[in-house]
């Protein structure tokens, strides 16, 4: 999704904006735009990447000690260079950044062409900033209070940074729905959509909350209003990340160091929350709220994507040992379908950026009917975990291949420990079975150690398959959610059409796909409901369907019926799915690379879905 930089200081502006938005590059993009105020206001932009962007800048005057930079995600207008941020006002007095959509754009846009207003792009933003041109000129404002003024006449959401030629020592920067943050040095300010691109400078933060403008002028202290003029003290934070956590560390792609970091993020999802030996879990964040949970009429589970297969997993998980009934619901259908929900119910959000749209949306309309919300996220301080009442964070430090990986196994874990912890509370399962899982999970980081261990099989069935038009993932009971993470991760990364399904519900429309051109994946591991597995796994056999197939270690009679098998490590059912997604992410992997795929960047897809 777009991606915000901003820059105002002593130093020249172009290489901090331009590093910037190669940190932002994860989120995904379509063209970006730079725009420098030195005497003039000059923007400069292009279709394509940054590198596009230096390129296209080579001979031009970068010069200037204040600046905005932009990395656009289309939604209204195709990914062109006219399309592409920052966008000047009509009388090029005025430039703009935008994050978001303004939902009423088509409204004011009417209306300001009925006043004489010309528009060379289709984007909503061109419409913003000659709203705020607009007031400006009419109501002789100044620039803030013009900005203050327009908000309050939009409709969506915003993320902002806007330039004006006559306030060269100034950034005017505002949120609603979109995120913002501001880095302050030492006499200098920094703005972008996340924390990345400030890291290297600054470690003290002011996340903007919705509805802020916040006004940054060089050698003053920053002001910080609410768009009805509310004066508001800003708090300033310290970023926990650091700069090393960032970069790809000798690995050839984020998505593979990322794959391979599990072992310790997993360990840094439960490090001070279990202590196996005592029979400890201690979820600080959630402790107010345990109870609450325990005794809750249902868990509604809301995310997207990948956080919503993690979802599923506590699906399980919750029913199976807390005994607590859960829905697992896509945020996007839960806002929109006017759900049954009350002050009983517990709505658990999950999301690894803390930012998806559509799962704040979903929060908000909970909160309003009276559920209790808690938040399972990844980044500190994001808008998820502002907007729950409580939640865990996952610390798996910073993911930025797109496709979500060390994420997910991490959001499992702390599933994992909340349903073991309800359970104790609730007493819903033997105190040996609790102290048995709970020993099986703290030494789970070393079997996903294991795990990662052979390449050789998965290398070797990523040649076999890698020029495959379809993929089917077939899985049960806890790794049917497996079947279609699986299945999402290859989708995302390779383009190659692939399928997570119920391995029994093949029959019932899948099992039609099947010749000996498809390759099947299974996760067919002991304990669960293992002999009906294989009995799925004759039926793909029967049709001539490939199987690959994820077996537990020693496993011989998958290994007589399929024709490549992964083994992992034996654990509990429970913790399977933390253990048989690692393969299928590599599996992934190697096929996108195989086929020359940006498995960092893939096509159309954004790291942080920040628009509904
Ligand atoms: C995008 C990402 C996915 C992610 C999903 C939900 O689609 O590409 O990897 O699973 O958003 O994001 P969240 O940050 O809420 O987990």
């Amino acid at each position: 999704m777009c991606g915000i930089v901003a820059y105002l200081g002593p130093k020249q502006a172009y290489p901090i904006l331009i590093k910037g938005l190669q940190r932002l590059e994860y989120r995904g993009y379509d063209s970006a735009g730079v725009a420098l105020l030195n005497g003039g206001l000059e923007i400069h932009k292009s279709k394509g990447k940054v590198s596009k962007l230096e390129e296209y800048v080579k001979d031009k005057n970068l010069s200037g000690t204040i600046g905005i930079a932009h990395t656009r995600w289309a939604t209204h207008g195709e990914p062109n260079q006219t399309n592409a941020h920052p966008h000047f006002s009509q009388t090029k007095s005025l430039a703009i950044i935008h994050n978001g959509i303004i939902e009423n754009y088509s409204t004011i846009k009417e209306e300001l062409i009925s006043r004489g207003y010309r528009f060379d792009s289709d984007t909503d933003t061109e419409v913003l900033i000659n709203l705020i041109e607009d007031i400006q000129i009419n109501e002789k404002v100044l620039l803030d209070e013009a900005v203050r003024i327009a908000l309050n006449q939009v409709v969506g959401a915003y993320a902002i940074v806007v330039l004006s030629v006559h306030h060269p020592n100034t950034l005017i920067v505002a949120r609603k729905g979109s995120p913002l943050v501001i880095g302050i040095g030492k006499d200098e300010y920094f703005v972008a959509s996340d924390a990345t691109p400030i890291i290297e400078y600054t470690k003290n933060v002011i996340y903007l909350e919705d509805e802020q403008v916040a006004v940054l002028s060089r050698n003053e202290e920053l002001k910080l209003r609410s768009i009805k003029n509310k004066v508001i003290t800003p708090y300033i934070q310290e970023l926990e990340w650091n700069l090393n956590e960032l970069e790809k560390g000798g690995y050839d792609h984020f998505m593979l160091k990322e794959i391979y970091e599990q072992p310790r993020s997993i360990k840094d999802s439960m490090r001070g929350r279990l202590n196996a030996h005592k029979g400890i879990i201690s979820l600080g964040g959630i402790r107010d709220y345990e109870q609450k949970m325990s005794q809750a009429k249902r868990i509604i589970i809301i995310a997207c994507g990948t956080s919503w297969h993690a979802g599923l997993v506590g699906e399980y998980l919750f029913e199976d040992l807390a005994r607590i009934p859960v829905e697992v619901e896509y945020a996007s259908e839960f806002r929109y379908r006017n759900p049954i929900i009350d002050e009983n119910d517990v709505v658990l959000a999950i999301s690894q950026s803390g930012e998806t749209a559509d799962t704040l949306a979903a929060i908000e309309m909970a909160k309003q009917k009276g559920a209790t919300i808690l938040g399972i996220c990844n980044v500190v301080g994001s808008s998820i975990p502002r907007a729950s009442h409580a939640g865990s964070y996952t610390h798996a430090g910073p993911e930025i291949g797109v496709a979500s990986t060390k994420a997910f196994t991490a959001q499992v874990t702390i599933l994992t420990l909340m349903a073991l912890r309800m359970a104790q509370i609730k007493g819903s399962i033997p105190k040996s079975k609790f102290m048995q899982l709970l020993n099986e999970l703290e030494h789970l980081p070393e079997k996903v150690e294991e795990t990662l261990e052979d390449d050789g099989i998965i290398m070797e069935i990523a040649k076999k398959y890698q020029n495959a038009s379809n993929f089917l993932y077939l899985g049960r009971g806890y790794n049917f959610p497996v079947a279609l993470e699986g299945a999402l991760k290859l989708k995302e990364i390779s383009y190659i059409h692939a399928e997570g399904y119920p391995a029994a519900e093949m029959k019932h429309g899948p099992i039609a796909l099947i010749d000996e051109n498809m390759p099947v994946v299974i996760i067919a591991t002991k304990k669960g409901i293992y002999e009906k597995v294989i009995s799925n796994i004759q039926e793909v056999k029967a049709r001539e369907g490939k199987v690959i197939a994820i077996v537990t270690e020693h496993d011989t009679t998958v290994k007589n019926i399929a024709d490549y098998v992964i083994e992992i490590p034996e654990t509990e059912e429970m913790l399977v799915p933390i253990l048989a997604t690692i393969p299928l992410q590599k599996l992934a992997y190697y096929i996108a690379i195989l086929r020359g795929c940006d498995v960092d960047q893939p096509r159309n897809l954004a790291k942080s879905v920040t628009v509904e």
